[in-house]
């Protein structure tokens, strides 16, 4: 029997039951939280994992836990705040596999402090990681995503991209790299996290007829190693710790939305969509039970033409040409 939160949303276990041999699957961080728990999963169903981490070393030693499961993994480096990374990332990849069955771009972060940091290519740091990292990762796949369709990709967005009713976050497309805007950390995660929710949204419309289908996701309030082991965060878990158990998650459960929508029959049927887990942090009360699918509260996070200029102004910042317009 499960043991755990009563309000979480678990996948059938019918889709947990599938046979992936021969499948290909990409999961960014799948050293940790979210991304290891993915990924334990999808290996344990025969899949084949590519785990895209930074420390590599890092996913080689907790790779060894997946011992005596059906599946294979390959722990390869990434580096999402450097774009050379990922472009070496994947010609790598794409030297070894000829398909990839699934996507999931699931790496992501806050900066903590009131200083803003910045990537290798000089992105702002959260943005940087977590969408245009992921933006670039995405479209150079797209290819081997289009030769092995069906394919899914599944985006990590996060419950902070809904914002308040009184205060919505946006993506500024006037300044997407804090050039001439006041930084604030948490702030920056809330765009960055509806930057996810608009490319998904974007990308299945273009991708529409080719069978690759998309999805964004809120995994839940996982108890990982996301905001890190610093003091702000160490303090906040020390004073949180007795509701800690009833509001928030094992990764396990975490895993679980970003599962349904690489392996369930039902999540190719509705592309581009919002899939969450439930969330005491949703500021609109009828969001509060999660929902796969439902729709973003935030209607920035809705906004096609806005999701477009997106996609079009993140091809100039990370350097490449629109090669993939169908
Ligand atoms: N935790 C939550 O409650 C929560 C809620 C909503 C959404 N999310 C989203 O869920 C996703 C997974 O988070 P998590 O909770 O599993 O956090 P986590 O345990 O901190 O895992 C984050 C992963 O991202 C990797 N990463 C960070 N920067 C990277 C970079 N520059 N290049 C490559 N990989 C990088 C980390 O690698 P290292 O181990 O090397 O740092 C780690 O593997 C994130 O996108 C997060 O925004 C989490």
């Amino acid at each position: 029997m499960r043991m755990g939160r009563k309000d979480v949303i678990w996948v059938d276990e019918k889709t947990l039951a599938k046979d992936m041999s021969g499948k290909v699957y990409i999961v960014t961080g799948a050293n940790s939280g979210v991304g290891l728990e993915t990924t334990r999963q999808l290996v344990k169903q025969g899949g084949h994992v590519v785990m895209a981490c930074r420390r590599t070393e890092a996913g080689e030693e907790v790779a060894k836990s997946f011992k005596g499961l059906k599946g294979s993994y390959d722990v390869m480096r990434i580096d999402l705040a450097d774009l050379q990374s990922v472009r070496d990332f994947v010609a790598e990849f794409l030297k070894k596999y000829d398909r990839l069955d699934g996507l999931a771009c699931n790496a992501g972060l806050v900066t903590m402090g009131r200083e803003i940091q910045r990537t290798k290519d000089d992105l702002e740091m959260t943005i940087g990681v977590s969408y245009f990292g992921h933006f670039l990762l995405t479209e150079l796949l797209l290819d081997v995503l289009k030769k092995s369709a069906p394919s899914r990709i599944v985006i990590l967005s996060s419950v902070v991209h809904a914002g308040s009713p009184k205060n919505r976050h946006d993506v500024h497309l006037e300044d997407l790299n804090y050039q001439s805007r006041k930084f604030k950390n948490f702030a920056a995660y809330g765009e960055a996290k509806v930057a996810n929710v608009l490319y998904a949204l974007e990308l299945a419309n273009r991708l529409e007829g080719t069978g690759v289908t998309t999805a964004s996701v809120h995994p839940g309030w996982a108890r990982s190693n996301f905001g890190g082991k610093g003091l702000l965060m160490t303090i906040m878990r020390v004073l949180m710790a007795p509701i800690y158990p009833f509001w928030t998650n094992s990764n396990e459960e975490s895993a679980q939305t970003s599962l349904h929508c690489l392996l369930s029959d039902d999540a190719p049927r509705h592309s581009g969509a919002y899939f969450s887990q439930q969330s005491v942090l949703y500021r609109d009360k009828q969001c509060k039970k999660g929902g796969w699918p439902m729709e973003s509260p935030n209607p920035n996070a809705r906004d096609i033409e806005k999701a477009n200029k997106l996609v079009d102004s993140s091809y100039g910042i990370v350097g490449l040409e629109r090669l993939n317009v169908p």
